[in-house]
């Protein structure tokens, strides 16, 4: 197999880097103009972390691709890490807000579409009620706190090195077998391994023993990892899943934010899965705040028999003033009715097809160690020569000079990666040429460093 040479990297990287500066002049002004204002320059702390000197400021987008204030025009594969999987500013969307937003916006009231987005998402992911929330990691976080409240157990479960917001039971990892604080966690309220057991993906057995010492209230599951690169579940561990977490009496919570990819009912539709509750934000209107949180007849009866549990849930940590307001669910209505159909995911999924047969091409023909993974419409390339099983193994192979030379080359030919890792996402106005302008670039960046 081929062998990185370190040097031929690094000056590969300085080189696009000159090139970025260059086509990048506005960015570069507004970046320092903005210090003054902003911390760190940019409007969150880590978007200082794409790869380049500077970020890129936007001007305006569409469909699948954005131009930035240089004028430089892109297609658009992160897609605001999922909030615009659905394509930026879908026509259909774009025209209910308007209409929302002349006849109010926020309420405190429930509205008619209330109801239409509930029985929608009942049929997409066969759990019967719903509710909502601003954010994905709001979602996460009351469907915890339900879940406590439920089994009146302290701690939750998580996959090392998962992703799920910033839920702060979450940030957990598995170190020689015990759960520790991520690392990096910022000012962690309390030590995370008295609120939570992380284990590692994939492992039967360690999911068997964590659960058994009784303290489990919810499981919160990716069902693949997406976060670390996408780890898929190997066969019969979600039944594992499914069947111990009843043997414990500990809830299943299913996180779809990202796995929605894998169709119009994300995962858990796809793979017939039969979770107590299904978390889901980003992209349920198109990027307008949004999110939801569905469970099953039986949790929902739980969930009402608690005492008090309605009347007093806004000051009981059950919140957000703005949490299904009425624009949200506007955006949200018109997204999965006219946006996320059932025939987007199939011409999104195809390109998803394609996307990899390329890059498996290119890894093929330069005998790199290096591995594809897809899962529905979303694609990502790691730098192990077979895909990780777990979290763990998923981390200790990445490379962050390798990451930010292929960001880098490929935003430099009009190209945006998801940051962080080498993800691609398909939105109902991605097209062949796309994906094919991607593969063509990836084969440049290749045969730069290995030709
Ligand atoms: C699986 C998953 N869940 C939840 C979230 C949190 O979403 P948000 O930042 O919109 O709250 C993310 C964000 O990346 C995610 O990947």
């Amino acid at each position: 197999m081929t062998a990185l040479d370190r040097e031929r990297l690094q000056e590969a990287l300085r080189a696009e880097e000159e090139r970025f500066a260059v086509t990048h002049r506005r960015s570069g002004e507004l970046y320092e103009k903005a210090k003054a204002s902003l911390l760190a320059g940019v409007p969150m702390p880590w978007m200082t972390e794409w790869a380049g000197p500077h970020p890129v400021f936007a001007a305006s987008a569409e469909g699948a691709h954005f131009t930035d204030v240089d004028g430089n025009y892109y297609v658009d594969f992160c897609l605001g890490d999922t909030g615009a999987m659905t394509g930026h500013a879908p026509q259909p969307t774009v025209e209910a807000i308007a209409k929302q937003v002349g006849r109010g916006i926020t309420l405190m009231l429930p509205t008619e579409d209330s109801a239409w987005v509930g029985e929608e998402l009942n049929r997409r992911f066969g759990l019967p009620y719903w509710q909502f929330a601003l954010t994905a990691t709001d979602a996460n976080r009351f469907t915890i706190r339900l879940a406590r409240a439920i089994t009146r157990r302290p701690k939750i479960l998580v996959y090392s090195w998962c992703y799920h917001g910033t839920v702060d039971e979450t940030f957990a990892i598995q170190v020689e077998g015990e759960t520790r604080s991520r690392p990096d966690n910022i000012g962690p309220p309390v030590d995370p391994a008295l609120t939570t057991v992380a284990i590692e993906w994939n492992d039967i057995d360690a999911l068997d023993a964590a659960l058994a010492g009784g303290e489990i209230a919810c499981v919160l599951a990716e069902p693949a990892m997406t976060n670390i690169g996408i780890v898929l579940p190997e066969p019969g561990y979600h039944d594992a899943l499914r069947t111990l977490t009843r043997e414990h009496g500990s809830l299943l919570v299913i996180d779809e934010t990202h796995t929605i990819c894998a169709g119009p009912g994300g995962y858990t539709a796809a793979h017939g899965l039969e979770p107590d509750f299904v978390t889901i934000g980003k992209p349920l209107a198109a990027g307008v705040p949004a999110a939801a949180y569905g469970m099953s007849e039986e949790v929902a009866g739980l969930v009402l028999s608690e005492s008090r549990a309605l009347e007093v849930s806004d000051v009981g940590g059950i919140g957000g003033t703005l949490s299904g307001n009425a624009l949200s669910l506007a955006a949200m209505r018109a997204t999965l009715e006219n946006v996320l159909s059932d025939e987007a995911f199939r011409g999104m999924i195809a390109l998803g097809e394609r996307f990899e047969a390329g890059v498996r091409e290119v890894i093929a023909s330069h005998r790199l160690p290096w591995h594809v993974t897809r899962l529905g419409c979303r694609v990502e390339y790691a730098f192990s020569p077979s895909a990780p099983r777990n979290g763990g193994q998923a981390a200790a192979a990445q490379d962050r000079d390798l990451d930010r030379f292929l960001h880098l080359h490929a935003l430099n030919r009009g190209i945006l990666m998801t940051p962080f890792h080498n993800m691609a996402l398909m939105s109902p106005s991605t097209g062949e040429e796309d994906v094919d302008r991607h593969t063509e670039a990836f084969g440049e960046a290749v045969e730069r460093l290995f030709g």
